[in-house]
């Protein structure tokens, strides 16, 4: 099996980039992590990585200030020195330009902290929770030009409780993102999914048929 040859973008603590390196371990993983890059100089993920020994770069997004295309293209020359086939964005705070979403078109994928096409964009937690929804959790997606749109590899769901914080629903579902990130990248790395306009299928098997309803009702 050769192994997809994959590159994880970061700008913080990592926990996502952590899970995948993990499942990557595995020796029937279709993929390979074989680089961190972090936007921010010394990001809490750089750390881990390093002690996974995976090799790391930091491309700082800072000096460039508006100019966005003029750091993307620092970043995939670091990319393209890797040989990457495969870019993971997790928790990685920075707004790509239709030029360098072009360049990974169907080969990038990223970790959204809800069920979209609900709650893009930012404080997803505490805007569930201000709406009351019941049900609530991550998706990971393939990356198009539109902010946290793109077909959708999975999702996965919690039950939002009466006495949740943000805090304590971010939580349950960070548990979630675990799970999901390291069996999506599975599937596209191993070639189980495709894009049918602008739907992303796959040939995997074994969605559960049970619903998850809440609140119970016993
Ligand atoms: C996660 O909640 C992810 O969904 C979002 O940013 C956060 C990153 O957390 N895109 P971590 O750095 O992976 O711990």
């Amino acid at each position: 099996m050769t192994k997809r040859r994959v590159a994880i973008l970061i700008s913080g603590r990592g926990s996502n980039m952590a899970a995948l390196i993990e499942a990557a371990q595995a020796k029937d993983y279709p993929a390979e992590i074989v680089l961190v890059v972090s936007n921010i100089a010394g990001a809490g993920g750089l750390a881990i990585a390093q002690r996974a020994g995976i090799a790391t770069a930091t491309v700082e997004s800072k000096p460039f200030g508006k100019d966005r295309e003029a750091f993307e293209r620092k970043l995939q020359e670091t990319l393209l020195a890797h040989g990457i086939d495969l870019v993971c964005l997790a928790g990685f705070l920075r707004l790509l330009t239709p030029w360098f979403v072009g360049q990974w078109e169907g080969r990038m994928l990223n970790i959204h902290p809800a069920l979209l096409p609900s709650y893009r964009g930012l404080h997803t937690h505490e805007r569930a929770l201000a709406d009351g929804v019941k049900i609530h959790g991550a998706t990971v997606h393939f990356v198009v030009p539109e902010m946290d749109s793109g077909p959708i590899v999975m999702q996965g769901a919690v039950a939002v409780r009466d006495d949740d914080t943000p805090e304590r629903l971010a939580a349950r579902v960070l548990d979630v993102e675990h799970r999901i990130y390291p069996d999506a990248l599975r599937l596209v790395a191993s070639g189980q999914t495709r894009i049918e306009n602008g739907v992303c299928r796959t040939s995997a098997k074994g969605s559960p048929d049970d619903a998850l309803i809440a609140p119970a009702v016993i």
